[in-house]
């Protein structure tokens, strides 16, 4: 075992570094409209059962795998898993997952940054017109934006663990909260915006139906950072005297009330400008809701609030959603970074240097395989799929492969970790555990049915 591993230096650190993994576009954005769309407070009940019971207990599971073996994924699995082929594979899976979801993230982050950046120009009522996101997407002012954000991601990422990832998370997660409280105020003062509210939280059970259920459980998934690698990562990062349980019980509590608080802002702020809205016509993809509904949301504000007012709004919000793209993209950065470096030995810049030279190259095919570069957005054409290489990466990593993996470390810790240790490896920072009724939960619904389901999820989606 290395010596040498960073650790967070707090217990508070690691909680914001990891919820700000967890919070992201899929909070501010994607947690909101889904529950609107898909039967109100009855959503959020089910949101809420599948965090505590099947999120949380494969949370545990990453972190527990992580400070065990104080590696990252790969190594974690190879070494825990006594190098066996299968493991090992599981442990690249979980590696090359992270690579792909960053490059995904990393499309919308660096637009966000655009539309932040003409915010602060601003030009609102540029962004907002309903023909610009379609050339913005097709517009080489993207590469400079790639660069900004990239140079802002190592920044925080060279610092290492303490003085990069935590640091960064204490000043960037209480903005982050601020801002979004500001907002939520703000929108809530406004005519009509009671109507969101109510669209929001009144329950309509008549909604819920398996596809509904299952799209609860990818979203939760999604939002807490789960698959990815990433608390695998975060775990190693953990002190041995540290109390993982409540932790990682914090880590979900934290995600899930920002994800419920978003949604007093994005729909009551919908509400409030369209009173005519059907939630059913809201769009399911964050991407056209954040790019194309947004700003013309905004722009209408100006009527009540004069343009200035709406341009200020307009850049917080944008602000917030790079704020909570920054610290989700730099977990998820440091997975294969961390990988590498142990891998090869090699020091933090180094990995760096190679893993984001990696991604941006990525990033750069994938935005522009909506029409940048026509060669590119034949890629997908030639390998029979009518998408984008965007939506490729969407469809194949977030629907599929995060079930899978969740999949996968439930059945390590049945069948290879053992329980027993699972429990001894929670138990270090928390002597209560061992006797706790958490602890007879979650081992046995690790062992039971949350890989069933898992293997249902995954099984329906391939
Ligand atoms: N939890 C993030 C969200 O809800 C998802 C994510 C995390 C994506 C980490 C990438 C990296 O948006």
């Amino acid at each position: 075992m290395s010596t040498s591993r960073e650790h967070f230096s707090s217990k508070i650190g690691f909680i914001l570094a990891a919820a700000g993994s967890a919070v992201g576009i899929g909070n501010l954005v994607g947690f909101p409209v889904a529950a609107t769309k898909n039967g109100g407070g009855a959503f959020l009940i089910i949101y809420a059962l599948f965090v505590a019971f099947i999120c949380l207990p494969v949370m545990l599971a990453e972190m527990g795998l992580g400070r065990r073996s104080q590696h990252s994924p790969y190594k974690a699995y190879a070494e825990l898993g006594q190098q066996t082929t299968h493991w090992r594979l599981a442990g690249w899976l979980a590696t090359f997952t992270p690579f792909m979801i960053a490059v995904f993230y990393m499309v919308i982050t660096v637009w966000i940054f655009g539309y932040l950046f003409q915010t602060l120009s601003g030009n609102l009522e540029l962004i907002a017109q309903p023909e610009y996101f379609g050339q913005f997407v097709n517009d080489y002012s993207f590469v400079g934006y790639l660069v900004a954000v990239t140079v802002i991601i190592n920044f925080i990422l060279v610092g290492g663990v303490r003085k990069g990832i935590e640091r960064a998370s204490k000043i960037l997660m209480p903005t982050l909260f601020l801002m979004l409280i500001l907002l939520v105020i703000f929108v809530l003062t406004l005519d009509n915006a009671m109507a969101g509210v109510q669209f929001y939280l009144v329950p309509d059970f008549s909604k819920i139906d398996g596809s509904v259920i299952n799209g609860a459980l990818a979203q939760a998934f999604f939002s807490l950072s789960l698959g990815m690698g990433i608390l695998i990562t975060y775990g190693s990062y953990f002190r041995r005297s540290d109390d993982i349980v409540t932790s990682g019980k914090l880590v979900a509590v934290t995600d899930t009330a920002v994800a419920f608080t978003a949604g007093l802002m994005t729909l009551p702020a919908i509400f409030a400008i369209y009173p005519e809205t059907n939630p059913e016509s809201l769009s399911d993809s964050s991407v056209s809701m954040i790019f194309s509904f947004f700003p013309q949301i905004f722009m209408q504000l100006t009527d009540i609030v004069g343009y200035g007012f709406a341009s200020v709004a307009a850049a917080i919000f944008f602000l917030l959603a790079f704020v909570a793209a920054i610290t989700s993209l730099v977990s998820i950065i440091e997975v294969p970074t961390s990988s590498f470096m142990e891998r090869h030995n090699v020091s933090r810049k180094k990995a760096l240097l190679v893993m984001g030279l990696a991604i941006t190259v990525l990033t750069l095919l994938a935005a522009t395989s909506f029409g940048l570069l026509p060669w590119v957005s034949k890629i997908a054409h030639y390998a029979g799929m009518d998408k984008s290489l965007f939506d490729v990466i969407v469809d194949v990593f977030y629907e599929t492969i995060l079930p899978l993996n969740g999949l996968l470390i439930c059945l390590f810790v049945r069948f290879r970790w053992k329980r027993e240790n699972f429990t001894a490896e929670m138990s270090e920072g928390n002597a209560a555990y061992k006797t706790s009724l958490l602890h007879k939960y979650v081992n046995f619904s690790v062992g039971t049915f949350i890989p069933v389901i898992l293997a249902i999820i995954f099984a329906n989606t391939v």
